[in-house]
């Protein structure tokens, strides 16, 4: 047990809050702007900062399941640490599967997967149109399950840090 997250995990937790903001902003805009060069080059990022989220998650999972960990924030009912924790795995269950089921579609879609334009990575399925609008609807279905994750979970912390007043945000601070 410690007092806070081990500072590799906060590190990790912060550049991928940034990270998915980021990914989850580009994919709401790509998906509703003219198609053109600028749609390609925004799916292409949307695609490549996935696959970062993807490596990132692996190795904090890592992270989180080998090191110690702080204990449940104090004076939290068991309902609501039960909640939280739901919330948590949750975060991770998402974080793993929506850029495999991008991946999964590109490939049913027969997009190619340019990850930062250097490198096209192999195709995980064969083109099947079908599949693909499946799978495109599942990653979108988990990525506003995400989004309502995140707002839940932002809410809980500022009321933390503004009612309760108990310094939980300094157990996930980046320094
Ligand atoms: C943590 C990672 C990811 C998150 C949070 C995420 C989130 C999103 C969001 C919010 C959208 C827009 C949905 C909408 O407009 O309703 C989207 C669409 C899309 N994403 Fe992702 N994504 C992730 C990773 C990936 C990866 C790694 C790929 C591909 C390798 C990918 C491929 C796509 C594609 C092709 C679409 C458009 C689907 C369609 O036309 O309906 N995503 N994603
Ligand atoms: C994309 C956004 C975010 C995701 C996916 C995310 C995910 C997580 C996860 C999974 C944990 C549990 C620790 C772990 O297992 O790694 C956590 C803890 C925490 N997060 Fe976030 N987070 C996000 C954004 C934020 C933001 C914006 C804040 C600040 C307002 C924040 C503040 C915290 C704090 C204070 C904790 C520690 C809670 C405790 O001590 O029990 N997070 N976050």
């Amino acid at each position: 047990m410690t007092e806070r997250y081990p500072r590799l995990l906060r590190l990790v937790h912060w550049a991928m809050g940034l990270l998915i903001v980021l990914v989850i902003g580009i994919g709401l805009l790509m998906n509703r702007i003219a198609p053109g060069q600028t749609m390609n080059q925004l799916f292409d990022l949307h695609r490549s900062f996935g696959l970062i989220a993807l490596a990132l998650i692996i190795v904090r999972a890592w992270l989180r399941w080998n090191g110690p960990l702080p204990p449940p924030a104090p004076g939290m009912p068991p309902l609501q640490q039960a909640v939280v924790k739901l919330v948590h795995i949750g975060f991770y269950g998402l974080l793993l599967a929506l850029p495999i089921l991008g991946w999964l579609g590109s490939s049913a879609f027969g997009a190619p997967v340019i990850f930062l334009g250097m490198v096209t990575l192999p195709a995980l399925i064969a083109p099947n149109t079908a599949l693909a609008a499946q799978l495109f609807t599942l990653h979108e279905i988990f990525a506003y399950t995400l989004i309502g994750l995140i707002v839940l979970h932002v809410l809980g912390v500022l009321y933390h840090q503004f009612v309760l007043k108990d310094g939980l945000l300094r157990r996930m601070g980046p320094f």
